[in-house]
């Protein structure tokens, strides 16, 4: 029988989005290059060439956006800031106008009773920065300190949440070893060293925060984490499943929660050893405030054609990701008991489908309703079973750039028409707006 679950008083409900994904306005008020801008602009590195020059223009339309976040009654916004705003070249010269510009942006937020839960680096590294080794290069991090230092200082009188990464995972291993996200290198080595320097850098950036934000400043970072069934129990399996646990969870959660590399694991996985100097394990494992976990989908480890034993269930989004909610109460309640976060807040949790905007405005997308209602519920189960779950963040408030998908999936509670800018309220975003008003959801 479906029954009102209810989430505890105070719980945060909102939507997130990040900068390049939504900004557009890549040229304006002094804004510098990022490595998405040159990645997106490279020709056959992007469907269809596209670029997050225009986006979905938020950079000129965030009242009415935030406007939007009003009526769907979110009381909690997570975006991120963009580097090349506030420092052109990555460092030195600061550009009052980028400062200025997500100033604006919180004042409109907490007027509207909108809590900004504030990401500092979603993958929009300023390219001078990368034109000198990037994120391979360990200076970077302290850059990055020095830049979220100027961000608190502006910000940090009004902001109490803030993520210092958006998937390192990404960054590391799309970005340098895979190399279909920038800066495009597909070298193993260096996707180690970038990952031990994101840690690092997350570790200094907190510092800052700390030392900007008082006692009031509550710092996290999110992670992109799926948990890993091995498809059968064959020895290629688990070792399947062994190396993705590896990626998909213990590289990034270990260093940060248990103070250790899971180095075993590391060479299993054909990755070298980084370079580290002594306290770097101190740095990154400072304590946290909250884990940020980023779910879209389970991993189903499959080291040879043959196992079988657990198999995709049917549904999948246009992404061609599997629809698989009890995953997210598996993987939230591994993390409690394995690494005991202080608090948790779902950072992401989404679905793109095929959507039809109607001549009459509506959008019916009962299919990311039911993926919604799916995920909300085993939330809830986690935290029956005693995951100090605090909030959700549903990926995304709006259609956007999808990286290297272009405009091609939807992930939106809002649509936006990108030849009109206009927006719509998909059906989804009513059933959001159900949700919080009641601080509750029917059981899936
Ligand atoms: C995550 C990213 C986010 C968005 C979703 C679909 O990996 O953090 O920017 O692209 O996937």
């Amino acid at each position: 029988m479906p029954e009102l679950l209810q989430f505890p008083a105070g719980f945060a409900w909102g939507a997130a989005t990040a900068a390049y994904q939504v900004e557009g306005a890549v040229n304006e008020d002094g804004r510098g290059p990022s490595i998405w801008d040159t990645f997106a602009h490279t020709p056959g590195r992007t469907l269809n060439g596209e670029t997050g020059d225009v986006a979905c223009d938020h950079y000129h339309r965030y009242p009415q956006d935030i406007g939007l976040m009003k009526e769907l009654g979110l009381n909690a916004y997570r975006f991120s800031i963009a580097w090349p705003r506030i420092l052109p070249s990555g460092r030195g010269q600061i550009n009052q106008a980028g400062l200025d510009f997500y100033d604006r942006l919180v004042d409109g937020l907490l007027a509207a009773g909108i809590d900004p839960y504030v990401t500092l680096y979603h993958w929009d590294l300023p390219q001078p920065l990368q034109d000198e080794g990037g994120w391979q290069n360990r200076e970077t991090c302290n850059l990055f300190a020095d830049y979220v230092e100027i961000v608190a200082g502006r910000l940090g009188d009004r902001v109490k949440h803030w993520m210092t990464h958006n998937e390192p995972l990404v960054v590391a291993f799309f970005g340098h070893w895979m190399g279909f996200h920038p800066p495009g290198i597909t070298n193993p080595d260096a996707a180690a060293q970038v990952a031990h320097h994101l840690l690092l850098s997350h570790g200094l950036a907190q510092s800052a925060l700390r030392a900007a934000g008082g006692s009031q400043a509550q710092v996290g970072i999110a992670m992109a984490l799926q948990p890993v069934y091995p498809a059968g129990d064959s020895e290629q399996d688990l070792l399947v499943a062994r190396r993705e646990e590896l990626i998909w969870m213990k590289w990034f959660l270990d260093p940060i929660f248990l103070g250790t590399y899971p180095f075993e694991d590391m060479e299993l996985a054909g990755l070298g050893r980084p370079t580290m100097e002594a306290g770097d394990l101190e740095v990154i494992s400072q304590p946290i405030d909250f884990l940020g976990v980023n779910y879209y989908s389970r991993n189903i480890a499959r080291g040879s054609a043959s196992s079988s034993a657990i198999e995709e269930e049917g549904e999948h989004t246009t992404m061609g990701w599997e629809v698989y909610p009890d995953g997210l109460r598996v993987l939230l309640e591994r993390l409690h008991r394995d690494y005991q976060p202080k608090t948790i807040h779902i950072t992401e949790n989404g679905a793109a489908f095929e959507d039809t905007l109607r001549a009459d405005g509506t959008v019916e997308d009962d299919q990311r309703q039911r993926y919604l209602q799916r995920h909300f519920t085993a939330a809830h189960q986690a935290m029956q079973a005693g995951v100090p779950l605090r909030g959700y963040f549903v990926w995304s408030l709006m259609d956007n750039y999808e990286w290297t998908f272009g405009y091609s999936q939807r992930f939106g509670l809002i649509y936006v028409d990108y030849a009109t800018q206009q927006r719509y309220i998909k059906k989804s975003g009513y059933f959001y707006q159900g949700v919080i008003a009641q601080n509750g959801v029917t059981s899936a």
